[in-house]
């Protein structure tokens, strides 16, 4: 197990001798009203999913909070992934957020960021997310998530050396190896056959010589040159490998955002494709919040080059058949949906991450948002943006 790396300016809230809480999940708030210094986050990718959660969190705790996105993805999607009205939502519910429209690719202009602002946190959130879209722009791609990674890597060490960095790397980065578990089939679900598989897949699941997509394969990069970065420059780089990372902030499309799709669809009157193992096909499902909350911890106790499994664990997952049923009873509307006799390149049958490993080092992190809290969550969110589209 790797040592801890030495210091963090993050103080879990008892260690702050404070009894202001102005976060309610346990960090104290760092504005000068507790007399504590203000931290600096950058967040990468900062309109989408993960970053808007983080840049909300970090901002409501009194920080300078730093956005980085140039709706790239409306370039991967089209209109279904603009991510501009959640930029507009972030600037009217945040303090002291700013944002910049930098593409992470720009080596040059990403220098110039840091040159002129020293971060004590980086949350590197922007990517190309997307497993199957891959195949169709492997270049850019690859710049985006490899390049784009090692970009930020390397203006932090030049910069802000002793910041926290964490890296949102994926579940695809092991590839299709997870299919190797031998599985049961159950009426309307695949599940791990062995009593010994049962907690799901750890980290220790090997990396190479599997199938990745290329997505998979830009990330596997990126997750490697991050834990050399801690490892051999000694920073404090975590890296978590998420499961399907989900929530109402989502630009939910077809080729990414499973959860927030599915309702969209389910709400909008579309049809929903379905592809390969007979629908059985299980996801553990994390909200966006519980995400932020393990970068929390983590930027508060970091280790150098660590890597975590992060996903919604066993209670939060659900195969594709599930789902819809679920979000049919929720919504009290029928989803029209086909199923597709080939599943997607590289896809995972049955995949629940294991959190033993997070939750040994950050016993204070647990999962607090349940797969009806998600559904719900998404749901009304996702009517909300279809009122205001039709209000348009
Ligand atoms: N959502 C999931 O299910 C999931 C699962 C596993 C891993 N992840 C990883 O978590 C991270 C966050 O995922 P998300 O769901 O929030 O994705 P998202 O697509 O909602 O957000 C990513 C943001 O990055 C921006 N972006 C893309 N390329 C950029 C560039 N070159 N420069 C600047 N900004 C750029 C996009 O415009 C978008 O707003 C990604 O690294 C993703 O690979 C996500």
């Amino acid at each position: 197990m790797r040592k801890r790396a030495s210091g963090s300016r993050f103080q879990p809230f008892e260690e702050c001798g404070s009894r202001e809480i102005h976060c309610v999940y346990g960090f104290a708030a760092y504005g000068e009203r507790n007399g504590f210094e203000r931290m600096k986050v950058l967040v990468t990718g900062s309109s989408g999913l993960i970053g808007s959660e983080a840049v909300e969190h970090f901002d409501r705790q009194g920080n300078e909070v730093v956005g980085v996105d140039n709706n790239m993805r409306r370039v991967f999607f089209g209109p279904a992934g603009d991510t501009l009205w959640n930029l507009e939502r972030l600037k009217s519910v945040t303090k002291r957020f700013t944002h910049a429209a930098l593409d992470i690719r720009d080596r040059p202009a990403i220098e110039e960021l840091f040159r002129t602002q020293r971060f004590d946190l980086i949350v590197h959130c922007a990517a190309q997310p997307s497993h199957d879209k891959a195949r169709e722009i492997p270049l850019l791609d690859f710049e985006v998530n490899a390049l784009g990674t090692v970009n930020l890597l390397e203006a932090t060490r030049q910069h802000s050396p002793e910041a926290v960095f964490v890296f949102l790397s994926t579940n695809k980065v092991y590839g299709d190896a997870p299919n190797e578990i031998p599985l049961a089939e159950l009426e309307k679900r695949y599940e791990y056959a062995r009593a010994e598989d049962f907690a799901g897949v750890a980290e220790t699941c090997r990396i190479d010589q599997t199938l990745h997509s290329l997505f998979g394969a830009s990330k596997a990069a990126a997750d490697l040159v991050a834990q050399e970065y801690g490892r051999y420059f000694n920073m404090k780089v975590g890296i978590f490998r998420g499961g399907c990372l989900t929530g109402p902030s989502h630009s939910g499309v077809e080729l990414h955002g499973f959860l927030s799709y599915l309702v969209k669809v389910t709400l909008s009157g579309g049809r929903y494709s379905v592809f390969g193992y007979k629908g059985k096909q299980v996801r553990d499902n994390i909200h966006s919040h519980d995400v932020v909350r393990a970068i929390e911890e983590f930027a508060a106790n970091p280790r150098s080059g660590e890597v975590y499994n992060l996903g919604g664990g066993r209670a939060n997952s659900i195969s594709m058949l599930e789902a819809i049923e679920r979000i049919e009873q929720m919504t009290g509307r029928k989803l029209d949906w086909r199923y597709v006799d080939e599943a997607r390149k590289g896809d995972h049958i049955c995949y629940i991450s294991n959190l033993g490993k997070f939750q040994s080092h950050f016993p204070n992190w647990k999962i607090t948002r349940g797969l009806d809290t998600i559904l719900e969550e998404i749901n009304l969110s996702q009517r909300a943006q279809l009122a205001q589209a039709t209000a348009r």
